[in-house]
């Protein structure tokens, strides 16, 4: 093979494993989030549900393009692609939620934020493993 053909090769197998560890990273640093605002809420420990929903929101920001999430839809559900853009739209909307909720002292609301989140999670998860 020349040169040039290589370096066109590696390139796309760079772009490719990046685009997988887009999925990879924003998934394993929402799962952090949500086991650190379940162990926050279980222990009465407000920081490390403000901590964990930073993370959840940083995760989510990482998956919430429209075609970023269409590339890892399966092709029987790429027709799916509106109602898993909405979910990831759902997560944003619920950390402020629980956010606002959590600095006016209302536990009560932001643990039914964090509900709705593990729900969304669930949601595109159904989509993507044809649950
Ligand atoms: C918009 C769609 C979407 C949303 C919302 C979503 N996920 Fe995922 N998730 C995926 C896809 C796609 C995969 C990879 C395919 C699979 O595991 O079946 C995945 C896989 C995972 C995995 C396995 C990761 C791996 O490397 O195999 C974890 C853990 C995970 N998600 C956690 C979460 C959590 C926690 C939330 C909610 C805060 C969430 N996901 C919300 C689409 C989504």
């Amino acid at each position: 093979m020349r040169l040039g053909k290589l370096l066109l090769l590696s390139a796309l197998i760079v772009t490719l494993s990046n685009a997988q560890d887009i999925m990879q990273k924003s998934m394993a640093t929402m799962e952090k989030g949500m086991s650190q605002i379940q162990q926050g809420f279980l222990n009465n420990n407000i920081k490390l549900i403000d901590n964990g929903t930073k993370l959840v929101k940083k995760g989510n920001k990482l998956f919430s393009n429209k075609e970023i999430i269409e590339k890892y839809l399966p092709a029987n559900k790429k027709h799916m692609i509106n109602v898993a853009e909405y979910t990831a739209k759902r997560i944003s909307l619920d950390i402020t939620v629980l956010q606002l909720n959590l600095e006016n002292k209302a536990f009560l609301n932001a643990a039914n934020a964090y509900s709705d989140i593990l729900n969304a999670c669930s949601r595109c998860h159904s989509i993507v493993r044809n649950w």
